[in-house]
């Protein structure tokens, strides 16, 4: 079964778009380094790898599927941010529309009775829910700590996380 134009199309958008999310959290790991918050660093070079996962995982499907892998250029990510904090947010809402993406090429897929494309979605949705929540809690924290001595302490507790990569890759 061959997937359809159009839904090819959009699983090589979101490869790319994934492609681009990585760029995004390279770049406030950057903002952050300057800052001089290491666990900070560590969490976004973190999150750039799994971005990474996520593209390779839309590019292993489309070859899967015995269809034209495209990659695209993409726009240049911030240099700058107003706050840590700031950074945080505009990831959440930059997550929020991945999921948004998600869902709408999970609707594609079930217009086009494409339940392979449904089927490799479900990870994504699932993924997405960690995602956001992921960011959701540490903006919470951010915002009971301000600057200063907590923010530090955030900073030590961001060291500890580490890229693992799940088991079932497909
Ligand atoms: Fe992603």
């Amino acid at each position: 079964m061959k997937l359809t134009p159009q839904l090819t199309r959009a699983l090589n958008e979101q490869m790319n778009y994934e492609f681009s999310s990585a760029h995004l959290y390279l770049a406030i790991a950057a903002y952050v380094a300057d800052l001089g918050l290491d666990g900070f660093v560590n969490f976004f070079q973190i999150q750039y790898q799994e971005e990474i996962f996520h593209a390779q995982k839309f590019f292993q499907y489309i070859n899967d599927r015995h269809e034209r892998i495209e990659i695209h250029g993409f726009d240049t990510p911030p240099k700058t941010f107003d706050s840590v904090l700031s950074a945080f947010e505009l990831a959440l809402e930059h997550e929020e529309a991945v999921s948004a993406r998600i869902h709408g090429l999970v609707k594609l897929a079930h217009n086009e009775t494409d339940y392979f494309t449904v089927n490799f979605l479900d990870w994504f949705i699932k993924e997405q829910v960690e995602e956001e929540s992921t960011f959701h809690s540490i903006i919470d924290k951010l915002k009971l700590v301000n600057d200063g001595a907590g923010l530090y302490l955030l900073d030590q507790e961001l060291k500890q996380r580490i890229f693992t990569p799940p088991v079932q890759s497909k």
